[in-house]
């Protein structure tokens, strides 16, 4: 029979600067109250200097690996989801990788938008349920303050920076992820993206010049489309696991806009007190919204071994998404493992030595390839 992939392990990491509506409002032409009432957003952290993607992520998976009583070289394969890479390439899963000196894991990035978190983990889940992997770690991490033009009053009042990442393990015993719905609608690219810096248009001054660096967003039909795909994709995620709704604990969505959680509740028919609502104090983390939602219940006690809870979540793409799964915590015993901060001193001696290694051998080797290679 095939294993199960349940979530044995959980981490974020959130930056410490917190940039308030009032800050915001004296930049660019808005209010506290407006912002408050048309989002639900009253402030939102932004990553300092030192903070990026690769960073947030690595803060998120030693912390995950921690709860669920793992070492980095059992990891199998590291997936980061994310809107706002550290580069076009190489994928800042690699870049996790050596940092967290994960030896035996492959690494590689998706891109699903807001909604990659779920994406990541049904693919994670599947590896592991088809038996080709044990022990998988995903990860959602943002630093989209980067890519805010903060003179535009559309966008820069909604994102947030994070990164939340959960451990997901093969177990015999029934659970964990239970369902996956999968959805994408690619004539709405132009409803929210960040136009410059791929193939279609390459980074250039006039790009610079021109601000198609920044997120574009036409944030009303984006609202539209999420109000009517929220409930519609947690409805079909609760079918094809054979859950009814009413026996569903709690709904974790993607924290994008208060409004739009609570059209998802009325469309469901199902109270407000079963979603876990964060905005206010986060912003959009984009595809981190979900994980660090789900830490924060765990913290407040509102997340229990054996709940079924959905994630729900939509973004650029257009992209959409459900899953049901079965809450388990940790499956490993607890075990004397190593603190966070040794792994990340193991692993930096692990990367310097594989860099000189590396450049041995190409002094070695170098001078024997044949003339004309
Ligand atoms: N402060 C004050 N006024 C504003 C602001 C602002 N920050 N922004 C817009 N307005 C004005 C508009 O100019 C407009 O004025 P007008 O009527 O004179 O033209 C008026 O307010 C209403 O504008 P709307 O765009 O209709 O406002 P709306 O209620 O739709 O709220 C918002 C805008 C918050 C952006 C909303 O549309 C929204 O949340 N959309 C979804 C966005 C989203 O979730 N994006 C992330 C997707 S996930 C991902 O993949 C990253």
């Amino acid at each position: 029979m095939s294993p199960y992939a349940h979530i044995t392990g959980w981490g974020t990491s959130i930056p410490e600067k917190v940039v308030t509506n009032e800050e915001i409002a004296k930049m660019v032409d808005t209010t506290d109250d407006w912002i408050r009432e048309r989002t639900g957003i009253r402030e939102r952290r932004v990553a300092s200097r030192d903070e990026t993607t690769a960073s947030l992520a690595t803060d998120a998976a030693l912390k995950a690996l921690e709860v669920a009583n793992l070492r980095p070289e059992d990891l199998d394969l590291i997936i980061v989801s994310s809107s706002s890479p550290e580069y076009i390439f190489p994928a800042t899963a690699c870049l996790v990788q050596d940092r967290i000196g994960a030896s035996k894991a492959g690494a590689f990035d998706l891109l699903a938008a807001c909604t990659g978190f779920i994406y990541a983990l049904n693919v994670g889940a599947q590896t592991i349920r088809s038996g080709m992997n044990k022990n998988v770690l995903v990860i959602g991490s943002e630093t989209l303050s980067r890519f805010t033009n903060w003179k535009d009053r559309g966008t820069c009042i909604l994102f947030g920076d994070g990164a939340g990442a959960f451990v997901l393990q093969a177990s015999e015993e029934p659970g964990g992820v239970l369902s996956s719905v999968l959805r994408s609608d690619g004539s709405g690219e132009n409803l929210l993206s960040i136009p410059a810096g791929g193939s279609f248009m390459p980074a250039s001054s006039e790009t610079v010049k021109d601000g198609h660096h920044y997120i574009q967003m036409n944030g009303r039909e984006v609202f539209r489309f999420a109000t009517r795909v929220m409930a519609q994709a947690t409805r079909e995620a609760a079918e094809a696991a054979q859950v009814p709704l009413e026996e569903i604990q709690l709904i974790i969505p993607h924290q994008a806009n208060r409004r739009i959680i609570e059209a998802a509740a009325r469309g469901l028919d199902i109270s407000l007190d079963r979603f876990i609502i964060n905005v206010e104090h986060y912003g959009n983390t984009s595809t981190a919204s979900i994980p660090i939602a789900t830490c924060e219940a765990i913290d407040q006690g509102r997340l229990k071994s054996g709940d079924r809870i959905v994630f729900v979540g939509f973004g650029a793409g257009l992209t959409w998404g459900a899953s049901v799964v079965q809450w388990s915590g940790p499956i490993l015993p607890k075990r004397r493992i190593p603190p966070p901060f040794s792994y990340r001193i193991w692993a930096r001696i692990r990367s310097l030595l594989l860099r000189l290694v590396r450049r041995m051998e190409g002094l070695i080797w170098g001078s024997h390839y044949p003339d004309g290679w």
